[in-house]
């Protein structure tokens, strides 16, 4: 699952003790480990590779441009939704048409960015050559004519892929369940017809791909193939009118392991995709686009937080640490479970056989709260857990942090971002420096 595990009673990331690592660069902080990072990317490329698909990582989950340079490095293209996300990328050297713009409201701005005509007073001094994306994922009918307009302006022709609403509900969260008629997101299958009739001839704009996002994490393989299937459908109805697509992009939403065992295995989502899609790989007639985010990121990171007081209040015991929703929102917003344990415990209170789960059988174990320093109620990494007995200044770890941690990290209450440590084997380094007060208000 990951290279995060308990021995002799502490908690180690690859080869280094995370108690240290926490005296060392101090708390909050954001902690990966290298080895997950590729190990969860190989996995996913391994399984889907009879599609030869390419693999765009959603910089929205983790955007440290450390992180993306890791995942260049292994061949990966980048999922970016704003121009901010589109720098990071180019920044890290990903190529151009490895890059796939995806979001309801990309201004005009963004897209001639996008184009390769960006606004140097946005994008600062150290600037990377803005070349020409490979694909936009439009969203509406106002959005495609104004990439039209924009690509006809500039003489830059692009292509485009539609995102279809499949109407496929993958059973997730409602704020992050995305495929079904309710959503904001893309059009539905109707529109999606008339849509290619209308614009699949555009000169600068060649709408030639089709692109679904069903939702966050899918736990499942069902909905996926419920949703290809829809979309191929839509594909084959369209060849027959003479309009080609040539890319389906399946979008992200493949779950990682927040519980043991609780995600599918690469190879899993794979058994039951692949076969839907390979023939038409194979024979040239389409390309394949996956957008994973999570799946390769959750598990390589942890939040490392310091107990600051322990306290009770009526029947409830309180852990109050120096990360909060501020740090992790994920438990506020959705809902979301994380697995919080000390990174440093006795031996009788290691999780046996390193499983996370919401509640482990074990003794002397103390029912609290999890919280962080920030005044609202929805401060929580967890309730009404069953704890090992901690104490002021202990660490605990909160696992499974990699994704949409740091990336939706805020500074209010006007705490200062976290810093944010990458380790490989017995070296740690510092990727995010832990921000100052003068960050807080420099740009004020
Ligand atoms: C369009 C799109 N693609 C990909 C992703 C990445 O999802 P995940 O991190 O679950 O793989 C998202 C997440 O919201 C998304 O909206």
């Amino acid at each position: 699952m990951d290279h995060f595990a308990y021995t002799d009673g502490r908690l180690r990331c690859e080869n280094l003790d995370l108690i240290e690592v926490a005296s060392r660069f101090g708390t909050p902080t954001y902690v990966y480990s290298r080895a997950t990072l590729t190990m969860h990317y190989r996995r996913l490329a391994e399984a889907f590779a009879p599609l030869k698909p390419l693999i765009c990582y959603s910089v929205k989950s983790c955007p440290n441009i450390n992180i993306l340079r890791e995942l260049v490095a292994l061949g990966s293209g980048m999922d970016v939704v704003s121009g901010g996300e589109l720098h990071r990328a180019r920044l890290a050297g990903c190529s151009p048409e490895k890059i796939v713009f995806a979001g309801v409201g990309k201004t005009s701005e963004e897209i001639a960015d996008a184009l390769g005509e960006p606004d140097d007073d946005v994008r600062g001094p150290d600037a990377p050559e803005a070349a020409p994306i490979g694909l936009f994922n439009v969203e509406s009918e106002q959005e495609l004519l104004n990439i039209a307009h924009i690509a006809t302006a500039l003489n830059r022709p692009t292509r485009a892929a539609l995102r279809v609403n499949p109407d496929v509900d993958a059973k997730t969260h409602k704020y992050t369940t995305t495929g079904t008629a309710e959503n904001k997101f893309g059009v539905d299958l109707r529109r999606a017809r008339d849509f290619f009739r209308k614009y699949a001839r555009h000169n600068h704009l060649r709408l030639c791909g089709v692109h679904i996002h069903i939702g966050s994490p899918v736990a499942q393989a069902a909905p996926y193939v419920e949703a290809i299937t829809r979309v191929l459908t839509l594909i084959d109805e369209l060849a027959a009118e003479g309009i080609v697509i040539d890319t389906l992009d399946i979008g992200g939403g493949f779950a990682a392991d927040y519980r043991t065992g609780q995600s599918l295995a690469a190879a899993d989502y794979a058994a039951a995709i692949v076969p839907l899609l390979r023939e038409r790989v194979e024979s040239g007639r389409l390309r394949i686009i996956l957008e994973p985010g999570r799946f390769i990121v959750a598990n390589a990171g942890v939040l490392l937080t310091r107990v600051q007081y322990v306290k009770s209040s009526g029947a409830r015991k309180f852990i109050i640490c120096d990360a909060g929703m501020h740090t992790i929102i994920r438990p506020a917003l959705y809902e979301a479970f994380h697995f919080v344990w000390p990174a440093n415990v006795s031996p009788q209170h290691e999780p046996p056989d390193g499983v996370r789960a919401d509640q482990l059988d074990l003794p002397g174990l103390e029912r609290c709260d999890v919280v962080g320093p920030i005044c609202e109620s929805a401060d929580f990494l967890c309730q009404n857990r069953l704890l090992p007995p901690v104490a002021r200044g202990d660490i605990i770890a909160v696992f499974a942090a990699g994704a949409y941690g740091m990336s939706m990290a805020s500074r209010y209450n006007s705490h200062p971002l976290p810093a944010e440590v990458l380790i490989d084997g017995q070296h740690a380094r510092v990727i995010r420096r832990r921000e100052s007060y003068h960050d807080l208000v420099n740009a004020e």
